[in-house]
């Protein structure tokens, strides 16, 4: 059986926090598609780690941690992460495992991104330059080194093979430097990824489903920034939907049981592209200091707005979403009034659906008010001590999705989550 927790939004929503508060509920955590772009914030006692790469189940000790074949790693980053897990004293080589099927981002993925990005002008998706993009190009274009490569003898003639490769594509661009500094990172890290458990990921994992373990898969950004779903071409190069578990595991669909959508209490967005309910004023300042929303991953401000209903609504239909947590609900507290976007005003027309290229439409989204609950939330235990405004948002809300809001969380706290 396989539950899935993924992000309804535009990533960022809490699904670190979220995985690692159920994990204690399953026998393997698996991330299935992604790589270092995510940064998944989740506290042990009062210290604050961000994962980039490990799943976020891996302080629960006896649990398996697998990284799934739909994900793009990054050696150098992965390294460094067991390493300060270690020092929580996660023993990463015993829960640790990674498909051998994984493929690898190189350092002159990197650059290339780099690249994509200055020769873009104005059109810059905002990459978190992490070489996603190039690295999952190179898996489609068929030409790229996988982590079960490592133990092949000619790992480094096909590596030097891509690299010339790659290379012809930068000469306009001074990186060799650069590039020199990161391969030598590299290839300490694939040192010590070779002593990893390197495994059959779908033989590992549909064997813990027969033996009726508990299975999780942990998504990376958000439904909105899926390649074919979300804003394009402003999104990230991977299924970041439910259907990415089947292909980024190997799970077959009808294993998967409960689709659980993240979703803040209002939105964000880091990078460039559509965003139709940001506010550039007061209280998008407010949400942004109040939420402390400065990039997991890069640090860069971001974008901040109300909960948006038609980009929420689209999510539960593409990912079969069966219950929803909302997050950062606290952060709301100080507010006099709330707005939900239910619908779009394109061109003087309304809709409830999510339209082809946002970014080239004048979107004007149509709120619904409310009163703000004024009231500190963060140490409300039980839904039914939550002030009475915001049971009628979270009503609201469940009657417009018709999905249910099952926890709202107010707190970065591992244990702070109210059931609804
Ligand atoms: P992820 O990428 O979806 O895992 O989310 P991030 O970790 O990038 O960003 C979420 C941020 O919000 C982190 O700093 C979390 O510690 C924090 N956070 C999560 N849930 C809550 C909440 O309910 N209240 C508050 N105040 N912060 C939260
Ligand atoms: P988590 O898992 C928020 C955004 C980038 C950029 C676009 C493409 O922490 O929610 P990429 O590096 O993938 O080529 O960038 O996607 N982006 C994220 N935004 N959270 C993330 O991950 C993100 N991963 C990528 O900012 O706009
Ligand atoms: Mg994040």
């Amino acid at each position: 059986m396989v539950d899935v927790i993924l992000g309804m939004q535009w990533g960022d929503e809490g699904k670190g926090k979220i995985v690692d508060y159920f994990a204690k509920d399953y026998d393997v955590v698996a991330r299935f598609q992604g790589g270092p772009n995510a940064g998944h914030t989740l506290y042990v006692g009062d210290k604050k780690i961000v994962l980039h790469q490990i799943p976020s189940g891996i302080f629960h000790e006896e649990k398996i941690n697998l990284i799934g074949n739909g994900v793009v790693l990054d050696a150098v980053t992965l390294k460094k992460e067991c390493e300060t897990v270690a020092g929580f004293g996660v023993d990463y080589k015993k829960n640790l495992f990674i498909s051998e099927r994984t493929h690898l981002i190189l350092p002159t993925h990197r650059a290339l991104d780099k690249a994509s990005e200055l020769s873009k002008g104005v059109e810059k998706i905002g990459s978190t330059l992490k070489g996603i993009g190039p690295a999952y190009m190179d898996k489609t274009g068929r030409n790229a080194l996988r982590v079960g490569d490592l133990l092949d003898k000619n790992f480094t003639t096909q590596y030097i093979k891509l690299r010339m490769k790659h290379q012809r594509l930068l000469d306009n661009f001074n990186f060799a430097e650069e590039i020199t500094s990161w391969e030598e990172e590299f290839f300490e890290a694939l040192e010590f990824l070779r002593e990893l458990k390197i495994v059959n990921g779908e033989y590992f994992i549909n064997d813990k489903i027969d033996a009726g373990k508990r299975v999780l898969a942990e998504g990376a950004q958000g439904s909105m920034l899926d390649v074919d779903f979300g804003t394009f071409p402003f999104v990230t190069s991977s299924n970041t939907i439910s259907g990415g578990v089947c292909s980024g595991l190997g799970i077959a669909p009808q294993k998967i049981k409960e689709v659980i959508g993240i979703t803040k209490a209002y939105c964000t967005r880091v990078g460039s592209g559509p965003f139709p309910t940001e506010l550039t004023e007061t209280t998008g300042d407010y949400l942004r200091n109040t939420g402390n929303e400065f990039g997991s991953t890069t640090g860069r401000p971001r974008r901040c707005g109300w909960i948006d209903l038609v980009a929420l609504h689209f999510a539960c239909i593409i990912n079969g979403v069966t219950q929803i947590v909302m997050t950062k609900a606290d952060i709301l507290d100080g507010l006099d009034e709330l707005n939900v976007c239910n619908s779009y005003s394109v061109n003087g027309e309304e809709t409830g659906n999510i339209p082809f290229r946002m970014d080239r439409l004048n979107i004007v989204p149509q709120y619904k008010s409310f009163e703000g609950w004024k009231t500190a939330i963060t140490n409300i235990a039980t839904f039914t001590a939550m002030p009475a405004q915001m049971k009628t948002y979270i009503e609201y809300l469940n009657n417009f999705l018709k999905v249910p809001v099952k926890y709202i969380s107010n707190g970065p706290g591992r244990e702070q989550l109210v059931k609804v």
